[in-house]
């Protein structure tokens, strides 16, 4: 008798085994990212809670490697031994390149359902679609990079007040930083954070035309001018004031150095908010946000979204509710106060969020209605990999004293004609 229940029991759980097993295969997504920074993993954490409420498993992919240059690797890898993830946090022109490979799913039934055409910011929407007009990445952030992030306690130590209006007014306050002990500039030595200062400081230096003309145009007059140059001196200049170990530094051991009162600045897109968050200070008390000095008016943007690949039927259902999930406007709340972005729907109000995010949002809108919000280069928005590549490897040169700032402007035209 208590053999047969026994049996009985164990087919009955090895029927529920499979029913389950099934039933979760069907349910699981595995998204590959590269949010493994503490404040990146925080704001992942309430995207996988909430596709396990909606009964989807998350199965974690994550590739570390700051603005996705390694996670773009092993995707490629993937997809051409023709084991693509479920869904891919992609950046741009990459979403673009993959869609004319035709191996992305399109979501265009949801979008419509949605109303995605009626809330998704257009200058991203030209990214969300492929050439034929058809939805194949839902936005969950929008990120910009000419930011700048201060410790307060020492901008207050050295008496620094108010916002640093300009190149010149940077120089005076970082020598000053420098002179009281501190390491005035926190620097990851990485070639996207090299792209990251560098297109900051071309809008600084040159403006807002010169810099689309620059590196979303790529105007080989611009690229090859006087300005260009004095871009180049300037990051000569900024090299004073790193410390010696900068050299392959992460951006978030960069922000770390802020946040521990090594080091006064960084120069970093607002993803570097997740981590002053994540150490529990405050905008304004605790750390400062402002522009990068000189670029106020302007914003240079780029936005991580989600990509569905070709991966079978069985797999559409949680893909289309991983898409659905993340553009939905409470979920975009709950997740851009986390991770430092602002959300890529223009149908959320500000009121929920922090005064350094309100201050990003209406500078977005603003730049927008002004025409200059640009696409970061840095990350993905301002040209295809080739070119955006290119455009690293002079930059990181130059800064590591490979090359005069001559030189330099002579190797971008160069190198960014042979790219294109
Ligand atoms: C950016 C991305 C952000 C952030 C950052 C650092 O390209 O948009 O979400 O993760 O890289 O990794």
């Amino acid at each position: 008798m208590y053999k047969k229940f026994v049996s009985t029991f164990a087919g009955l759980a090895t029927g529920a085994a499979l029913f389950v097993g099934s039933a979760a295969a069907q349910e699981t997504v595995e998204v590959l990212h590269w949010w493994t920074a503490g404040g990146e993993a925080a704001a992942l954490n309430v995207l996988k809670k909430q596709l396990e409420e909606e009964g989807v498993t998350w199965e974690d992919m994550p590739v570390a490697g700051g603005s996705g240059v390694q996670a773009m690797t092993v995707l490629r890898s993937r997809v051409t031994s023709g084991n693509a993830p479920t869904a891919v946090q992609m950046l741009g022109y990459d979403i673009t390149e993959w869609a004319d490979q035709g191996v992305v799913a399109d979501l265009s039934d949801l979008a419509s359902k949605e109303n995605w055409d009626n809330v998704v910011p257009t200058a991203l929407q030209k990214f969300s679609k492929n050439s034929e007009g058809q939805w194949i990445a839902a936005p969950v952030d929008v990120h910009s990079t000419n930011w700048m992030w201060a410790n307060k306690k020492i901008f207050d130590e050295v008496g620094v007040e108010g916002d640093i209006k300009d190149w010149d007014q940077l120089i005076e306050v970082l020598d000053k930083i420098k002179e009281a002990g501190y390491t005035p500039v926190a620097y990851g030595g990485q070639p996207w954070q090299d792209a990251t200062v560098f297109e900051a400081v071309v809008l600084a230096t040159g403006g807002p035309d010169f810099y689309k003309k620059a590196l979303n145009d790529f105007d080989e007059e611009t690229l090859g001018s006087d300005t260009m140059k004095q871009v180049f001196d300037r990051m000569t200049k900024l090299h004073d004031y790193v410390d010696p170990n900068f050299s392959g530094r992460d951006w978030n051991l960069a922000t770390a150095m802020v946040i521990n009162g090594k080091a006064a600045v960084q120069f970093m897109g607002d993803w570097a908010k997740g981590e002053f968050l994540r150490a529990d200070m405050k905008p304004g008390e605790d750390f400062v946000c402002q522009r990068f000095p000189g670029t106020e008016g302007s914003v240079l943007f780029n936005s991580d979204q989600f990509v569905m690949f070709k991966v079978g039927e069985d797999k559409r259902d949680a893909q289309l509710k991983l898409a659905s999930a993340v553009m939905s406007p409470e979920f975009q709340i709950a997740f851009n106060k986390v991770k430092g972005s602002v959300p890529a729907r223009t149908d959320v109000a500000p009121d929920e969020f922090d005064a350094c995010a309100q201050k990003g949002m209406k500078q977005l809108a603003e730049a927008n209605e002004n025409n200059h919000l640009y696409g970061s280069l840095a990350h993905g928005y301002g040209a295809p990999s080739a070119v955006k590549n290119a455009v690293f490897d002079v930059v990181t040169a130059h800064f590591n004293g490979e090359y005069t700032s001559e030189e330099a402007v002579q190797a971008l035209v160069d190198a960014v004609a042979s790219a294109r």
